[in-house]
């Protein structure tokens, strides 16, 4: 079959990589592609990119299965257009991508249903959300309902900070219309891990746990990023906390999406907050979540355009199985110095032929300039390495990580730490 897949970063590299060791895949293209996608896939370029385009070119190269990538053409209703002209999509409709497109939607299903989350509020008054703000007490967490590309959530430690947070939000526009509606919710503490399940309307798997490291510096220290690194399994998800889960967040979930008349069918990305009172929804994302994909598509022992399709034309049955390998796989992203803020691009990418065995390298913001390839993002590469031990993928990932070099190469050095603490105590 022709496979394209939407999208240009990481991410979207994983699941090409996947999708290239499949028996069944004949051709695959990415929109638009980066470096490292140009190497397995057919890059296009659609000049003023819009649905209709999309669709045109999918029928006129007959392409079989379409893969989307990340949430704001899904949340704009791409995977729906697909479904009216008859073409198979991986990815959920308009309605069903909701559960990320808007936060205060997210939260009100989650109240409804009974699933673990974050006391909260939503506001779409400024005056209201303030006065129940000065009644809340510090840290608090203030979320922009609409889509913020991850900058959206601003945990407060102090009231003034909490405050500021909110004008900037609701009054001075900082996040645009995302901000028209705001989350203030309560403040958990534990560790975080990502949990993934495939559905295809009927039934849904599950699929290997993961962890990121959202902050830019070492000990989950300052801003936010899309992820520094991350690795799979995470040993906080042991055997009896997966079932937790799965019968008070994962199954409801689905559950309540149907009742809604949202039936989920794609990937369904759910942040977690382990928490000292069980595990709590932080947040739902509607796609493969960016570093996560790098670690826990390299599990999968089995073929993925396969699964997709399934997926696309609801054919999961009762007992699907999807086979998995017990490796450990850890991911090193290498990121431009400067990251989350204002970084250069353009910097000459070396090192990328000498790739050591059992270590991939993926692509997210490079492109080709000529005959060299040439940073163009923020996190540049993933490093992603398979190991027996979570240990042992470090080790390998690390190591790739001095080969390769560009001008202001950033990562953190302890990416994978809080799970081989954990195994060492297991
Ligand atoms: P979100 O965009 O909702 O995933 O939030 C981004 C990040 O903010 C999360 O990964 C957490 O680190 C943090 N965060 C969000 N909500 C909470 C919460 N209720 N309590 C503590 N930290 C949170
Ligand atoms: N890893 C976080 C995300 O994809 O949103």
């Amino acid at each position: 079959m022709k496979v394209l897949v939407v999208g240009s970063g990481g991410r979207e590299h994983s699941i090409l990589s996947k999708l290239n060791e499949s028996k069944t895949v004949k051709k695959l293209y990415c929109l638009p592609g980066n470096a490292g996608t140009g190497e397995i896939a057919e890059n296009i370029v659609i000049h003023d990119m819009n649905i209709d385009k999309l669709i045109d070119f999918v029928k006129s190269n007959g392409i079989d299965l379409t893969v989307i990538g990340p949430e704001q053409p899904l949340i704009d209703g791409y995977a729906d257009r697909f479904i009216e002209e008859g073409l198979n999509v991986f990815g959920p409709e308009s309605k069903a991508a909701m559960i990320e497109g808007s936060k205060a939607f997210s939260k009100d299903l989650m109240k409804k249903y009974n699933i673990p989350t974050a006391r909260y509020q939503n506001f779409t008054d400024y005056d209201k959300a303030k006065d129940y703000l000065s009644k809340q007490s510090i840290p608090i967490v203030i979320k922009v309902s609409g889509l913020a590309a991850g900058k959206g959530a601003v945990v407060c430690f102090t009231e003034e900070e909490a405050h500021l947070t909110l004008k900037g939000m609701m009054v001075d526009k900082e996040f645009g219309d995302a901000g028209n509606e705001v989350v203030i919710e309560e403040f958990l503490t534990g560790e975080e891990a990502s949990i993934f399940a495939v559905s295809d309307g009927n039934y849904y798997k599950v699929l290997p746990s993961a962890q990121d490291h959202k902050a830019i510096f070492d000990g989950d220290k300052g801003p936010n990023t899309g992820g520094m690194g991350s690795y799979s399994p995470a040993p906080i998800i042991n055997d009896s906390l997966l079932k937790e889960i799965e019968n008070n967040i994962i199954a409801p979930s689905f559950e309540a999406m149907k009742k809604e008349n949202r039936t989920y069918k794609g990937v369904l990305f759910i942040g977690l907050m382990i928490t000292p009172e069980g595990p709590k929804v932080i947040e739902y994302n509607c796609r493969f979540g960016d570093p996560e994909t790098q670690v826990i598509l390299p599990k999968f022992d089995g073929d993925l355009a396969e699964l997709l399709m399934k997926v696309a034309r609801s054919e999961f049955t009762k007992n699907e199985i999807l086979p998995m390998k017990s490796d450990h796989y850890l991911c090193l992203v290498l990121a431009s110095g400067g990251y989350p803020g204002s970084y250069a691009k353009g910097h000459i990418i070396e090192g990328l032929d000498n790739i050591e065995e059992g270590s991939s390298v993926i692509h997210a913001g490079t492109k080709r300039d000529h005959e060299n390839i040439v940073t163009s993002g923020g996190r540049v590469l993933g490093i992603v390495s398979q190991g027996s031990t979570l240990k042992e993928s470090k080790d390998r990932s690390y190591k790739m990580a001095e080969q390769i070099d560009f001008r202001d190469k950033y990562y953190r050095y302890d990416i994978g730490d809080k799970g081989i603490k954990r195994y060492s105590t297991i």
